[in-house]
């Protein structure tokens, strides 16, 4: 019998600012998903938060998109929106964009990354939560997961993984997909997803037995919206082991603090810093962005974790380089790169203060 891995997440208020959850909030997804597996619809669930983001993590055997499993996680954000509002906590219900549940979570604000799998005798995955960064910032650790030699050892010596992988990319602005194989297509696939803005990795699948090995939320809430409303903050599970990258070749893609979109008014730049969940809390100039990675065994559908992988001393390079990129991309202030290019920007005044000026440019 497959199961189902459904992290599906969203921000319904932040505690101080954008900057973290408050534990009320969080009692109350924790208490929502218990139920969920008191009644039998979810096998397992934990919740877990990384900033001011609520991740719903639930195993059950209902498959992806399965609408009572979106109705629970949909049910739970609009009940922790209500104690989101008792606490003027900040920007309460910010990622819910509809009025009412219409069947599937998907292009109603929350993100969600689903799993199918058949259990292993052994199964390791490692559920990633962003916040502060895009939708699209999966993009390059997947590459480096699952395309990379030199992060990948198995691509080169172990038979399981020597076929490579095959990364399903979706355009966010058309609604198109594509499959799109490596190693012999790898410099096809970087033109696309070099550009995550507008191409997001949604799916990594293995050529030698087509398992789904990762997943991420590609959701894109200005684009739902038609304007800014808070960052995508993502969501990836990725599997581990045997068919897989190793857990260590997995993390390893995390040993650079890679750039992505988001940090202030999700508007700018910034180095994505692994951090441990205590650590989880963007603080300054609403950043730098993070990511923290939960470990769990998944036995016969219950989650046994999590543990916190990014609380290790080996990724304390990655952060002090997070810091010090942070420190100079600030020095930039509001120029590029630190700033996002004009189209990219989630504000802007630039028609406001455009249309106040249009009489006084002339011809040069
Ligand atoms: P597997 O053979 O289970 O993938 O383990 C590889 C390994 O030794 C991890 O570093
Ligand atoms: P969030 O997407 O995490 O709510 O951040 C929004 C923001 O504008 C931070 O400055
Ligand atoms: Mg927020
Ligand atoms: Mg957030």
């Amino acid at each position: 019998m497959p199961q189902t891995l459904s992290v599906i997440k969203a921000d319904i208020g932040g505690y101080i600012g954008h900057t973290a959850m408050h534990p009320d909030v969080f009692d109350l997804g924790r208490e929502a998903v218990a139920r969920a597996v008191q009644s039998g619809l979810l096998i397992d669930a934990q919740v877990s938060s990384c900033g001011d983001d609520l991740f719903l993590i639930m195993s059950h055997d209902r498959g992806e998109n399965d609408e009572r499993v979106h109705k629970l996680a949909w049910d739970t954000f609009v009940d922790g929106t209500e104690v989101a509002k008792k606490l003027h906590l900040y920007g309460a219900g910010q990622d819910l964009l509809v009025d009412a549940f219409s069947g599937n979570i998907r292009g109603a604000g929350p993100g969600s990354a689903e799993l199918e799998l058949e259990e292993r005798q052994s199964e390791p995955v490692i559920v990633f939560m962003g916040d502060k960064c895009s939708a699209g910032a999966f993009n390059l650790p997947f590459y480096k997961m699952f395309a990379d030699p030199f992060n990948t050892a198995g691509l080169v010596i172990s038979e399981a993984l020597h076929q490579g992988f095959a990364f399903e990319v979706h355009d966010v602005k058309e609604h198109q997909k594509i499959m799109i194989t490596t190693p012999d297509e790898l410099y096809d696939l970087l033109v696309f997803i070099g550009s995550p803005a507008r191409y997001a990795v949604k799916r990594v699948v293995s050529r030698a037995t087509g398992a789904v090995g990762a997943v991420s939320s590609t959701d894109k809430l200005s684009l739902i919206a038609g304007r800014y409303v808070g960052k995508d903050d993502p969501a990836a599970v990725v599997r581990c082991q045997g068919d897989f990258p190793a857990v260590g070749e997995v993390l390893e893609a995390f040993t650079t603090a890679w750039s992505v979109e988001g940090f202030m008014r999700g508007s700018h730049y910034g180095p994505w810093m692994p951090v441990a969940q205590r650590d989880a809390h963007p603080a300054r100039f609403d950043g730098p962005p993070r990511v923290v990675a939960l470990g769990f065994q998944i036995a016969k559908g219950k989650l046994v974790g999590p543990r916190d992988m990014f609380d290790d001393l080996s990724f304390d390079n990655a952060r002090a380089e997070a810091n010090h990129i942070s420190d100079y991309l600030r020095k930039h202030g509001p120029f590029e790169p630190h700033r996002l290019p004009l189209d990219e920007m989630e504000y802007t005044t630039m028609p406001a203060v455009a249309a106040k000026l249009t009489s006084r440019w002339s011809e040069i």
